[in-house]
């Protein structure tokens, strides 16, 4: 697909149909977060694959937000291995993450694949339904599937600011 097309195209979908997600289709989007450009590369994301229908049930438990998707990427990073600012707390896990579930997202729009991006969870809960590791914060949870009939874009989808709210030419 264009790029221009990848980006246009993608949308929050919140109604997806029991189509399952293609598993090549899956490891394109999983390859295409893995060449997102982290601070220092030190790729201190860390991606969770839940497909399983126990896995599936324990998202349910912690959003009520996967609105039936085959696949949910739960979108970590490694607290002990962000690049941290020079005189400064401020870390890059949080960004080094969104870049990579920035990247996963459009390459699902690229192959077909309908997606939306979930902060509405507790971070520590899903870290602990999950059992992961303690040095790692989940960023975000990402559906992946195909919308059904009525998953199409919610009416804010097409509303956009024109650039000039957003976009100052400064000197
Ligand atoms: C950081 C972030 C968090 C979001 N969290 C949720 C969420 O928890 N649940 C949900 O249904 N949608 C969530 N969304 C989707 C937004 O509601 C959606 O992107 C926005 O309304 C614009 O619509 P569009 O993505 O179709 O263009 C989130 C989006 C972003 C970027």
């Amino acid at each position: 697909m264009e790029f221009k097309n990848v980006v246009e195209n993608r949308f929050s979908c919140k109604k997806y149909s029991g189509r399952q997600v293609e598993a090549e289709k899956l490891q394109a989007i999983l390859e295409a977060g893995r060449l997102a450009p982290t601070a220092k590369n030190l790729q201190e994301q860390r991606i969770y694959v839940v497909q399983t229908e126990e896995g599936l049930a324990k998202i349910d438990k912690v959003t009520p937000c996967r609105y039936g998707a085959p696949v949910v990427l739960i979108v970590a990073y490694d607290k002990n291995n962000v690049f941290t600012f020079p005189d400064s707390d401020r870390n890059s896990g949080a960004e080094d993450a969104s870049i990579v579930a920035t990247h996963m997202i459009l390459a699902a729009t690229n192959e077909g694949v309908n997606s939306c991006w979930l902060n509405y969870f507790n971070p520590d809960e899903v870290a602990k339904t999950f059992n992961l590791p303690e040095n790692e914060e989940v960023l975000m949870l990402m559906d992946l599937g195909y919308a059904a009939e009525e998953g199409k874009p919610l009416p804010n989808h097409f509303s956009r600011k024109p650039l000039e709210e957003t976009v100052t030419y400064i000197k």
